[in-house]
């Protein structure tokens, strides 16, 4: 069975994974965390947590509170920052076989183009997933990702700054996710991830507070499924390059589901936190359904769910 995907065709490095199946940022750390739990060099691909240009503490407690539908977090990007990520751990990725790709977050473009120049030709990492659900300082805070014209600026600059592929990762909290997914194609997103948590709080009544330190944070799992499905249908629908789906994925079938919407590799995300082998039971899930249908390539599900409804339309 051939389960190996290009997520980058057009550049020049590439970015062959054995599988599609990869890890969510911040929630796998930096892959050695979970290195003594199962085989990680199975996996197609490993993205780290987010990194800034200095080491962040994050946000206040509490910072995970599980509702009834899904985890909320605002955990504020607490990570150790690039120096230290290319001094400490890169060197490690480095022996791995699975790729690294590694998760950037900053306030200003400047920001993004300073990580993407230092990481640039850093032995041991693959590609950078931008993350472009940050405040951007400048224009007063909104995200980058809510609006076509600030996603394909950073997306643009990330591209000037690296020769590395570049995955480009959407907020949900827009309202046309398709057009932001154009345009960061068209500035020249090697591939596009998606979806982001979506925004979300809990209040304790008994405190009469909200419940994270933060006020409010973003809501991931099983909850935001469907939303997310969706938006890599229509985000499938709209770009040539690659999409990456994900949100909520916590099976092989639900994996599955955002294959046949278009996505050519998946991420497991919160599904981690309860089952810290779950990426591994995804893809030997993906694997059986292959194997008792007969499918000898992984690319034969890409996007089947919308030929048919084509088809019948
Ligand atoms: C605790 C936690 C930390 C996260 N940290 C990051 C991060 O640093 N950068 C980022 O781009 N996404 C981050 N995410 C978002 C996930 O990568 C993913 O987009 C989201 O959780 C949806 O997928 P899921 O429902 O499978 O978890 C985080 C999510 C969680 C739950």
């Amino acid at each position: 069975m051939n389960l190996t995907i290009q997520l980058a065709p057009k550049n020049r490095h590439g970015l062959l994974l054995a599988n599609p199946v990869m890890t969510a940022s911040g929630t796998f750390g930096y892959g050695t965390e979970y290195n003594h739990t199962f085989d990680i060099q199975r996996l197609g691909a490993i993205v780290c947590k987010g990194t800034t240009l200095e080491a962040r503490a994050g946000n206040p407690q509490p910072r995970l509170v599980e509702t009834a539908s899904g985890l909320l977090n605002s955990i504020g990007l607490q990570n150790i920052g690039v120096n230290a990520l290319i001094k400490e751990k890169a060197p490690l990725w480095a022996t791995w076989r699975v790729p690294v790709i590694v998760n950037i977050a900053g306030e200003t473009i400047n920001d993004y183009a300073q990580l993407a120049r230092q990481l640039d030709g850093v032995a041991g990492i693959s590609a950078i997933e931008v993350n472009i659900s940050c405040p951007n300082i400048k224009a007063g805070g909104a995200e980058f990702g809510v609006n076509p014209q600030s996603a394909a600026e950073v997306t643009a600059t990330v591209k000037a700054a690296t020769s590395l592929p570049v995955l480009v990762k959407l907020t949900p909290n827009t309202s046309d996710i398709a057009k932001v997914a154009m345009a960061v194609a068209e500035a020249g997103a090697d591939a596009i991830s998606l979806i982001n948590t979506l925004k979300g709080m809990a209040i304790d009544i008994t405190s009469r507070r909200p419940q994270l330190g933060n006020t409010t944070g973003g809501l991931s799992g099983p909850a935001i499924k469907p939303v997310a499905l969706y938006m890599v249908y229509e985000v499938a629908g709209a770009v040539e390059v690659p999409v990456i789906g994900y949100g909520g994925i916590t099976t092989a079938t639900d994996a599955i589901e955002f294959i046949m919407a278009g996505a050519s590799a998946i991420q497991v995300g919160t599904a981690s936190f309860a089952n810290p082998q779950a990426p591994l039971d995804v893809l030997e899930g993906i694997e059986q359904f292959m194997k008792d249908r007969g499918i000898n390539n992984l690319t034969e599900l890409i996007g089947v769910a919308r030929r048919q409804k084509r088809r019948q339309g």
